[in-house]
């Protein structure tokens, strides 16, 4: 296991739009016995009821959903680009199939009883404050029901989740 240690929100330099939109990050959640994890490229950073937050979403087929609804916490896990492989894998296999840390050169690690990957180069450890389903009533424009939840994804829709930043981890 890699060493990690705790890193001040307030120097962390990262551009969360490359770095979330381009590079992905996988989210992870579960507890000592069992943890599951995704890749995402949609999400954000920011501050809300006087807490760093992480929003993330995640929709209502994904296996680690389970995992985020049961437990109340999960984590944003960050990569050098030498994962890439590693993070597309997580984004087509789902660990309803095969459990995605057995299978892949990736491990996971615990802080607490909060799931991280311990390939990560740093992590941000969530505590859920809000989990809010979207649904067709709160798109304002037709063109989201049409580009992102049509036939397959019908009644797939996303879940907000707004975790407090409880702690960055780097290593
Ligand atoms: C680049 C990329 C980005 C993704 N972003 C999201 C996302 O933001 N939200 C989501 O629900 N699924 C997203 N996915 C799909 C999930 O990662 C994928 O369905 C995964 O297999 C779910 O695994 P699970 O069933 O083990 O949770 C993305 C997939 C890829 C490849």
């Amino acid at each position: 296991m890699h060493q990690f240690q705790p890193y001040p929100i307030e120097l962390l330099e990262i551009n969360p739009f490359t770095k979330i939109s381009n590079e992905w990050m996988l989210i992870a959640a579960g507890d000592q016995e069992k943890a599951n994890a995704m890749t995402a490229s949609w999400g954000g950073f920011g501050v809300l009821w006087g807490k760093n937050v992480a929003f993330i979403f995640v929709r209502k087929s994904r296996y680690t959903k389970e995992f985020i609804d049961k437990g109340s916490c999960f984590s944003c896990n960050f990569f050098e680009k030498k994962y890439l492989n590693d993070l597309k894998y997580f984004g087509i296999v789902s660990g309803r199939q095969e459990d995605k840390f057995k299978t892949s050169g990736l491990s996971v690690n615990h802080k607490g009883n909060i799931p991280f990957v311990d390939e990560a180069n740093f992590v941000c450890l969530c505590k859920k404050m809000a989990a809010v389903p979207i649904t067709e009533a709160n798109f304002l424009v037709p063109e989201i029901k049409d580009k992102w939840y049509s036939d397959k994804e019908q009644d797939n829709f996303h879940t907000l989740y707004i975790g407090e930043i409880v702690e960055v981890l780097a290593r």
